[in-house]
C-alpha cells in the first residue's frame, strides 16, 4: 500500500492527535466577569498552540441555565451570553485553525434543558400531546399516580433523588441527570432529525469533530419497565437500537470529513467496542485507562484490554488521565486508592500531593507513548490537584443531588491559574464562579514556563517529542515485575518503573526525556518513566 499521502494524513489526524479539553467557564475571562468565555480563549490560543496541541474540545459552550454546568442545553445553535457569541465561536474556529488547532465541539443528545423550546412547549400541552412524545412523559404508578413510573436509578452516582418529577397535571417525565435535564425520546423521528441538523449546523461553520455526551444512554427500552423486573437488556444503557443512529451520524459526519468520538462508559470492551466498528464512531474515551489504579499489572492490563478490543474493528485507542468529571490526576495518585471511582469519592481523602505529581509525570509520559490519540484536560498540563470547595460555594449538582455525601466535580473545574501575584492569578479581574486555592499561584501558566522542571514544560517537551512513536504498533519489552517497558516505531521506547528498586534501562543511544531525575547509576526510580531512543 506505500506510503499514506499527505492528504490521506491530513484527513488521519485524529488517529495520533493530541486534543486539548476546554472547560470554558474555567479557562480565562477576556471581559472581567469572573467567568471565562470565548475571548479568553481566543486570547490564550498562543498558549495552546505553543503545548503543542492538534485540536481543542470545548465543553458545552451554548446557550444553557448551567443546572449541569452547560450540560443542560437550552439551544444548540447559540453560544451562552456569558461565554460570548456564535460570531466570536465562528471566528475561534477559524483563528484556531490558523494556528493549526482543529476545533471539536459537544453535543448532547440524551436530554435537553428544561428550558429548551420544545420541553417549554411539552409541558404547556398537556398530557397525551405531541409535544410530550418528544419526551418520556408517563402518568405514576400509585392508587394516585404518586408513585414515580420506574424504578430507575439515577446516572448521577450517589445521588439519593428519583429520575422522575411529578408536574402539577399528574404527568410525570424521565429525566436521568437533573430535573433540568428531560431525556429526549430517541424512538421519535423528530429527535433524529433535529441532531442530524445541529451536527450540520457546527460541522458547516468549520468543527472537525464532536464528542458524544453520554452516548451509550440514548435508547430507552419503550415500555420503560422497571430495572429490577427486566435487567437485560439493560432498559437504558447500550442499547442495540443506538448503533443505528450513530450509522447515519457517521454518514453525515463523512462529508465532512468530521470525526466523533463518544463518552462511553461501558465495563465491557467488548462491548465498547461495538461504537466504534468502521461505518460507526471514529473513536470513544478510554475510561478503563482513567479509572485504573497506579499498579503495573493493572495498567499492562488495561493496555493490552484497549488494544485488542480497538484493533478488529481498525479504530486507534484513547488515552486519558482525567475530565471535567473526575478527580485531577495528581490527587488521584496520590491517595491510597489511586484507582476512580464515582462510588468511592469522598470529603476529607488524605493525599500526598507530592507522590500524585511524581506519578502523574510519569503517567503523562506512558499516556503520550501509546498508540492512539491523547486527551489533556485542561490544568491536567500545569499539575493542578483536585480543590477542596468550601461548602456554601459548590455548585455541581452531583454533590446537591447526594444530599451531601458526595464532593462533587467543581474540585477539578476551578479557574485556571494564568499568572504568578495577579488576583485571582490572572484569571479574571473578579472573584471567580469557583473559588481558587490560596497557594493558586504557585501553578501559575507563566511561572511555569519559566521553569524547564516544570509539569507544564514536561508536558510541552513530551507533546513535541511524542512523533518519534509514529503510529506504529507496541511491542511489550522484558522487565522487571513494577516496571512497564515497550517499543514503538523504530527505535523509540516508552520505560515506566512503578516498583520501589530503581530499573536499569534498556540499552539505548540516547534518553529523550524523563519524568524525573535518573539516579547516579543511571537507573529509573520509582514512580519514574523514560522515553529513550534505543
Ligand atoms: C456527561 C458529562 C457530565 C454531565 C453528564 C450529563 O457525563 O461529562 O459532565 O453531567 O454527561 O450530561
Amino acid at each position: 500500500m506505500g506510503q499514506p499521502t499527505p492528504a490521506r494524513k491530513d484527513r488521519d489526524w485524529w488517529r495520533t492527535a493530541v486534543i486539548y479539553q476546554v472547560y470554558v467557564r474555567s479557562f480565562a475571562d477576556g471581559d472581567g466577569d469572573g467567568t471565562g468565555d470565548l475571548a479568553g480563549v481566543r486570547a490564550r490560543l498562543p498558549y495552546l498552540a505553543g503545548l503543542g496541541v492538534d485540536a481543542l474540545w470545548f465543553s458545552p459552550w451554548y446557550r444553557s441555565p448551567m443546572t449541569d454546568g452547560g450540560y443542560d442545553v437550552a439551544d444548540y445553535r447559540a453560544i451562552d451570553p456569558a461565554f460570548g457569541t456564535l460570531a466570536e465561536a465562528e471566528k475561534l474556529i477559524a483563528e484556531a485553525r490558523e494556528s493549526g488547532i482543529r476545533t471539536i465541539v459537544d453535543i448532547v443528545p440524551n436530554h435537553v434543558s428544561d428550558r429548551h423550546p420544545w420541553f417549554r412547549a411539552a409541558l404547556a400541552a398537556g398530557p397525551g400531546s405531541p409535544e410530550r412524545a418528544l419526551f418520556h412523559f408517563r402518568p405514576g404508578r400509585g392508587t394516585h399516580g404518586e408513585l414515580p413510573p420506574n424504578d430507575w436509578p439515577s446516572q448521577f452516582t450517589g445521588s439519593t433523588e428519583p429520575v422522575w418529577t411529578r408536574l402539577p397535571d399528574g404527568d410525570w417525565y424521565l429525566h436521568l441527570f437533573t430535573p433540568g435535564q428531560p431525556d429526549l425520546n430517541w424512538a421519535h423521528p423528530a429527535v433524529r432529525r433535529e441532531h442530524e441538523d445541529i451536527l450540520r449546523f457546527w460541522f458547516e461553520r468549520g468543527v472537525a469533530g464532536v464528542r458524544i455526551d453520554s452516548a451509550a444512554l440514548l435508547a430507552k427500552d419503550p415500555d420503560l419497565p422497571d430495572l429490577a423486573s427486566r435487567p437485560h437488556p439493560h432498559p437504558f444503557v447500550d442499547r442495540d437500537e443506538l448503533h443505528d443512529v450513530y450509522r447515519s451520524w457517521r454518514r453525515l459526519a463523512d462529508a465532512y470529513d468530521g470525526v466523533f468520538v463518544g463518552e462511553v462508559w461501558l465495563p465491557d470492551a467488548e462491548r465498547l467496542a461495538r461504537y466504534l466498528r468502521p461505518d460507526e464512531l471514529h473513536t470513544a474515551f478510554n475510561f478503563s485507562f482513567l479509572s485504573c489504579p497506579w499498579d503495573a499489572p493493572r495498567l499492562r492490563t488495561a493496555i493490552d484490554t484497549t488494544l485488542a478490543e480497538h484493533a478488529p474493528v481498525g479504530a486507534p485507542p484513547t488515552w486519558v488521565l482525567c475530565n471535567h468529571d473526575v478527580t485531577r490526576t495528581v490527587t488521584r495518585y496520590g491517595r491510597a486508592d489511586t484507582a476512580f471511582d464515582f462510588g468511592t469519592k469522598a470529603f476529607g481523602t488524605p493525599t500526598d500531593l507530592i507522590l500524585g505529581t511524581r506519578r502523574a509525570r510519569a503517567a503523562a509520559l506512558l499516556s503520550l507513548a501509546l498508540p492512539g490519540s491523547v486527551y489533556v484536560y485542561q490544568g491536567e498540563e500545569l499539575g493542578l490537584p483536585e480543590a477542596e470547595i468550601p461548602v456554601a460555594r459548590i455548585q455541581d449538582p452531583m454533590y446537591h443531588r447526594s444530599d451531601g455525601a458526595d464532593p462533587g466535580r467543581d474540585g477539578c473545574r476551578v479557574p485556571l491559574p494564568w499568572v504568578d501575584g495577579m488576583p485571582y492569578a490572572g484569571f479574571s479581574t473578579q472573584d471567580p464562579w469557583l473559588p481558587q486555592p490560596v497557594d493558586w499561584t504557585s501553578y501559575a501558566v507563566d511561572r511555569q514556563q519559566r521553569d524547564p522542571d516544570s509539569m507544564l514544560s514536561l508536558y510541552r517537551e513530551a507533546i513535541a517529542l511524542r512523533p518519534v512513536f509514529g503510529d506504529a504498533s507496541l511491542t511489550w519489552l522484558p522487565a522487571p515485575d513494577g516496571v512497564l517497558a515497550f517499543a514503538r516505531a523504530e527505535g523509540a521506547v516508552c520505560v515506566v518503573n512503578l516498583a520501589p528498586t530503581p530499573a536499569v534501562l534498556p540499552a539505548h543511544s540516547r534518553l529523550l526525556l524523563s519524568s524525573g531525575p535518573l539516579d547516579e547509576a543511571g537507573r529509573l526510580p520509582q514512580d519514574t518513566a523514560a522515553w529513550l531512543r534505543v
